[in-house]
């Protein structure tokens, strides 16, 4: 077997967990063609080579322009639990055991789905997931940004009047440009105060001070993405000391042009610095990426060995919000791969 179909047998057997994707973004692109249909006259593609071409993005702000597009598109609870059962199909046929997925219930309501309507495709969908596909997931519950403080207080008054099953944590997504960190942080201070665990975004499109923020003043826990971090010495180095994850999804960041190639991609930088590097995908059939894919491509770029390889695997289940006993388990079958 040549050696990188050798590796990616390796990593297809690995378990895995999945600690950064978007519901929306998870739609495949079937789904978005059968949504669109749905809807014509939304500017969405029907066929799915329009659609590759739909998910070719110039920049980040296209990128967003393209989600809230496909985003408008999901009007039932029956949409939501499809999306929720096609991603943990997906999730299964990789050997992912475990994900965090990231819901942006104020963009839905917007959208026309009612927040009922929501919370019953997700719990029915969670259900399916983990009965009919053996993958456990969790939610993140989101702010988007863009939307400022209404949205900020929404977010933040839905998820604890709601508290669905599996809700683990709370969010900030969209721009970051003009969208600083510290303008959310009464709703993180709420969220954190009631046991929810604090995981922005940051670093993706703006500089290491907006994860400085994120760490600030919104107590970050985890960094969604934090890629500009590596820019700056005092950050890497408290990222490590305070054993801070991130988020990473390379991919996402090359189709974004947020980096010019995975080769080019800070990962290894972070690696060399001692930050608990997590992979991940983000809006996987939107950038044409996959988990296993994600770990392909940074072994091949690095030069990773298997050993390596299982250690990021590893981080990922650290830095979930898993409890410590599942944590033990998938780390000793990790081990017993490795
Ligand atoms: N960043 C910010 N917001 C998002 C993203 C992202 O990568 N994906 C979907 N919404
Ligand atoms: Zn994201």
């Amino acid at each position: 077997m040549p050696e990188n179909s050798a590796m990616a047998a390796f990593v297809a057997e690995l378990p895995k967990v999945e600690l950064h994707v978007h519901l929306v973004g998870s739609a495949s692109p079937a789904t978005v063609a059968r949504l669109a249909r749905r809807h014509p006259g939304s500017g969405v593609p029907t066929d799915l080579t329009e659609l590759r071409e739909f998910f070719t993005f110039r920049d980040f702000d296209h990128f967003l322009t393209v989600y809230w597009a496909v985003q408008s598109l999901i009007t039932t609870s029956a949409d939501i639990h499809d999306l929720v059962v096609g991603l943990a199909a997906d999730l299964s046929a990789q050997r992912c055991r475990y994900a965090e997925v990231t819901v942006t219930p104020y963009n839905h309501v917007l959208d026309g789905l009612s927040g009922d309507a929501l919370l019953e495709g997700l719990a029915s969908g969670r259900n399916a997931a983990a009965t009919e596909h053996g993958v456990d997931l969790a939610w993140c519950f989101d702010i988007p940004g863009e939307k400022g403080t209404t949205a900020g207080r929404e977010t933040l008054i839905f998820a604890l009047r709601n508290r669905p099953d599996g809700l683990v944590s709370f969010g900030l997504g969209g721009p970051e440009i003009g969208v600083g960190r510290a303008l959310f942080e009464p709703f993180f201070t709420a969220a954190r105060e009631a046991g929810l665990h604090s995981v922005p975004h940051a670093g993706e499109t703006s500089g290491p001070a907006t994860v400085w923020s994120a760490i600030h003043d919104l107590g970050a826990e985890r960094i969604g993405h934090g890629t500009s971090s590596a820019a700056d010495p005092a950050l890497l180095a408290y990222l490590a000391e305070h054993r801070i994850p991130l988020e990473v999804c390379p991919t996402s960041n090359v189709r974004t042009r947020q980096v010019e190639s995975v080769a080019a991609h800070p990962v290894r930088r972070l690696l060399d610095h001692g930050v608990l590097v997590t992979l991940n995908t983000d809006d996987p059939p939107m950038f044409g990426a996959t988990l296993n894919g994600e770990y392909l491509t940074v072994a091949e770029c690095l030069g990773l060995t298997r050993t390596e390889l299982v250690a990021l695997a590893g981080n990922a289940v650290r830095a979930s919000f898993l409890q410590d006993t599942r944590k033990e388990a998938l780390l000793a079958e990790l081990a017993s791969v490795g």
